[in-house]
């Protein structure tokens, strides 16, 4: 028999108290609780989050829930895809153990209302200028679901640097007993990173961003070669917008936990983190450049 990771039908838990009985009966059994927050749409991506989470602990959680907090606009929200079918499948074949897939009442009751975060540059730079209020449902959601899983091990991608890094400040004040581990971002064939908003491309504007990791990868080359850090990112930012169907939103170099810059003489690793918009698809992708 092979020693990889066994496929089990994995638990459909729909309440928090069905959650919460199914977690303290495995804990009883002796087993650490690793947890995997989506919102379903499920690709490659996720599932290297499931296979890390499932070699370092017993049991295996993830949530599936498409958090209408975090959306400032709405067509986003409910255009989002829906897989569940699918979901199931890969998180069975991924080794996960239970799926949590509450309703929007089962989290937020009937008040959408979310407290608004503040961790400086953090919540108010990048990702937040073009999605103002993401990160206050980002941070409402993580934490109900840690609240509700409370695992040992909280699982994310390095796909979204900043919210790995927001929910890292989160977890350190509000959840310090739970470890907050970033996972490697997963890239398809071509080199684009997985994204369950990479459907909505077509072939063409597919090639058209594939000039997005081939701009970190630029940057990374011309920092190996000595380049002043500041000048080099101003060249390769200058390059990219004048690629034809890309509309940059940024790109900066940005120390990986707290995104200070690297003017800050922080200690690094530093990453290259952009977002575009092309062909009408938002997208996001970075490289870590210093180490
Ligand atoms: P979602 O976009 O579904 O992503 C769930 C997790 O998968 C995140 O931690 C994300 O960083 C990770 N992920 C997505 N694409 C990846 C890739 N190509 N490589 C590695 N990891 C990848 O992020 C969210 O959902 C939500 O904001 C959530 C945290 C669930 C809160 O609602």
């Amino acid at each position: 028999m092979s020693q990889g990771i066994q496929a089990i039908t994995p638990v459909l838990l729909r309440g928090a108290k069905e959650l919460r009985e199914w977690v303290d009966n495995e804990r009883i059994l002796g087993h650490q609780i690793g947890f995997v927050p989506t919102m379903g749409a499920l690709h490659a991506g996720h599932a290297s989050l499931m296979q890390l989470a499932a070699q370092d602990v017993g049991r295996v959680v993830v949530s599936i829930f498409v958090n209408p907090t975090q959306f400032n606009n709405e067509s986003d929200y409910s255009g989002y895809p829906l897989t569940p079918d699918a979901d199931l499948e890969l998180v069975e074949a991924a080794g996960g153990h239970a799926v949590f897939m509450p309703s929007v009442e089962e989290m937020y009751a009937d008040d959408l209302t979310v407290k608004p975060v503040d961790m400086g540059a953090l919540t108010r730079g990048w990702e937040a200028v073009d999605r103002p209020g993401h990160f206050d449902g980002v941070v409402a959601i993580v934490d109900l679901l840690f609240a509700a899983v409370r695992p040992d091990r909280a699982y994310f991608g390095e796909k979204d640097l900043q919210q790995l890094a927001v929910v890292r400040t989160m977890a350190a004040e509000r959840h310090p007993e739970v470890e907050v581990v970033g996972c490697p971002l997963i890239r398809d064939v071509d080199g684009l990173a997985l994204s369950s908003r990479n459907v909505r491309l077509t072939a063409d504007t597919r090639r058209i961003a594939l000039a997005l990791p081939a701009a970190l990868h630029r940057l990374k080359d011309l920092l190996a070669r000595g380049l002043f850090p500041p000048d080099a990112v101003v060249m390769v930012r200058e390059e990219l917008m004048a690629v034809e169907g890309v509309e940059l939103a940024y790109l900066d170099l940005v120390q990986r936990d707290t995104f200070a810059s690297w003017m800050s003489g922080a200690t690094g690793p530093y990453f290259a983190v952009l977002a575009a918009t092309v062909g009408g698809v938002r997208l996001l992708d970075n490289l870590e450049v210093i180490s």
